[in-house]
């Protein structure tokens, strides 16, 4: 049997970066194929040559044997391979069911439209992916998870027989991946072959056939996935041994505030601000019921003191967003009351937000986390550009060495590949760009820092370093609210874990009691 797919010796650059070198690799029908690597490896320059997206420099791409020697995207889709882009790329303003018909109208003969075939096709191809979504709404107004269905869904609604994921779970919860892995089995019964791309390590064993892992473009393994351990993987990816650094976590703060300080943050006088206040002064960041009708959350309460993680569980649509939304004035409170260091205080908008220190990393970082077509430092800098940040002078001009040199470090902190002051963001890697927009973040040093999935898409050490690097801020005196879909990283990272379901938050838990099933049953609802 020929493979389904086979790449080999495959080559491309972009300009002077050499984004893969001769790598070859095989899919066979029926096989999960796993794709790892860390931020900027090449993994998403692979699956876009298969889809026809972009042309490899050399090399030969064969699909069910068959050289193809003009890879369009059109060809590729009539080839039966399907591509599921890491970043959701749907029309905003046309529906779900119009969004999701490209993906098998384009494979058929030209023809009328029929509207009322494109929509029970659409609820077909979401009822079989779990997806609770109306084929009418219009794609703008889905959430960052809802998105990521929807591609899903457009992907499999031309029944290809060779599916690519690129970072599919990045943006999920449990449940929405979980019916994801039920399907990649279903698929691969039926003969499908699949290339799965992933950070989260820890889910591949249940999916995937086997591993290919790529360092710096280049091939450097392919083994049957049982055979690897996960600190095997990911000494492979990295290119030496890799002991998974000691979390920054609640409980082991006391250790990350002995070990010493890198630059930066964890100054000092800062550093130890947490201890000397006294446990009386007013909590940085407070809620007393706030509601907003616009996003759906719904009477929260909850106090945030200086130096605390609070961790935000809960299911996707569950309203945690929407409370990152109104606590930042992105969709403004209609009821209650946001209070900062005690003083009840008006947040209209994100302006308002951002002057009274709060700080806000929103779950989608191409639509309002980085500037795609400014370069590393212009958005690293962009949050201190008022006229009293540290990177102007006294007469409010710009220092442009110093917002070099404070560019510079943070590359080099969050170790942004490549390390290039001057790369245009949207040219980097998708992992790189949320490093960029988390490393924007830091240099703004809030008071408060909202984070809304803070590690999605960022490889194993790069997802270490930020959450080390949110622990100092924490300890340095700020007060931190960390939404995330992975309940290893809010257990790890929370002093405190709130839960919400339905746009409430229905508990905080102290650290020491929040266990992975009593978060997960007060999400879904399986307790008073
Ligand atoms: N359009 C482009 N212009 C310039 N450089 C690019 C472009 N696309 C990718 N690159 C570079 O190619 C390399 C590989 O990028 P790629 O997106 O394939 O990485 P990746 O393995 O998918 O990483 P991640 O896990 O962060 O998504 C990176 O160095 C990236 O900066
Ligand atoms: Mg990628």
């Amino acid at each position: 049997m020929p493979h389904a797919l086979s790449l080999s010796r495959v080559s491309k650059s972009f300009g002077g970066v050499r984004a893969l070198r001769d790598v070859s690799l095989d899919v066979q029908p029926g096989e999960a194929h796993a794709l790892v690597g860390e931020n900027g490896a090449g993994k998403s320059t692979l699956i876009n040559i298969v889809a026809g997206a972009i042309h490899a420099d050399a090399g030969e791409l064969r699909v069910r044997g068959r050289i193809v020697s003009d890879p369009t995207p059109a060809a590729m889709r009539a080839m039966g391979i399907a591509v599921i882009h890491q970043h959701p790329s749907l029309f905003p303003h046309v529906s779900v069911a119009e969004n999701i018909a490209l993906g098998w109208e384009t494979r058929r003969p030209a023809g009328l439209i029929d509207h009322a075939e494109r929509r029970r096709k659409a609820k077909d191809v979401l009822e079989r992916i779990g997806a609770r979504i109306e084929p009418e709404t219009e794609a703008w107004r889905l959430s960052f998870a809802q998105q990521q269905l929807v591609e899903i869904a457009r992907a499999l609604a031309g029944d290809a027989s060779i599916i690519l994921f690129d970072e599919p779970t990045a943006g999920l919860g449990v449940d929405d991946a979980q019916r994801l892995f039920d399907l990649i089995r279903k698929l691969k019964q039926q003969n499908a072959a699949i290339v799965y791309i992933s950070h989260r390590l820890e889910e591949l064993p249940a999916i995937a056939d086997r591993i290919t892992v790529l360092r710096d473009g280049q091939h450097v393994a392919t083994r049957a996935m049982n055979e690897l351990s996960r600190d095997a993987i990911v000494s492979l990816m990295v290119g030496r041994e890799y002991a998974a650094p000691a979390i920054a976590s609640a409980n082991g703060r006391r250790a990350v505030q002995a070990s010493a300080a890198p630059a930066g943050f964890g100054e000092n006088a800062l550093a130890s601000a947490e201890s000397q206040r006294p446990a009386s002064d007013p909590p940085l960041l407070e809620l007393k019921g706030l509601s907003c009708s616009a996003s759906g959350a719904c009477d929260v309460s909850l106090a945030i003191r200086a130096g605390e993680v609070l961790g935000i569980a809960g299911l996707v649509g569950s309203g945690r967003t929407e409370l990152a939304r109104a606590i930042t004035g992105h969709d403004p409170a209609d009821r209650g009351e946001v209070l900062i260091e005690g003083r009840v205080r008006r947040v209209r908008s994100p302006i308002d937000a951002a002057r009274l220190g709060i700080g806000y990393l929103p779950e989608d970082r191409r639509r309002d986390g980085v500037i795609g077509d400014m370069t590393v430092i212009e958005n690293v800098n962009a949050a201190t550009m008022s006229g009293t940040d540290r990177v102007s002078t006294l007469l409010g001009l710009i220092d442009r060495s110093r917002e070099r040199a404070a560019a510079s470090d943070s590359i080099a902190r969050f170790d942004v590949r490549p390390p290039a002051a001057d790369a245009i963001v949207s040219s980097l890697s998708g992992g790189n760009q949320q490093k960029v927009a988390i490393a924007q973040r830091a240099a703004a040093k809030p008071r408060i820092l909202i984070l809304d999935e803070p590690t999605q898409g960022v490889d194993v050490a790069a997802k270490a370093e930020i959450h080390r690097i949110i622990r100092e801020m924490a300890n340095a005196g700020a007060g931190v609210l960390m939404i995330s879909s992975d309940l290893g990283e809010v257990l790890a990272m929370s002093d405190r874990v709130g839960v919400m379901r339905a746009g409430r938050l229905v508990e905080v838990l102290d650290h020491g009691d929040a266990t992975p099933q009593r978060v997960m049953s007060l999400a879904v609802g399986g307790e008073a």
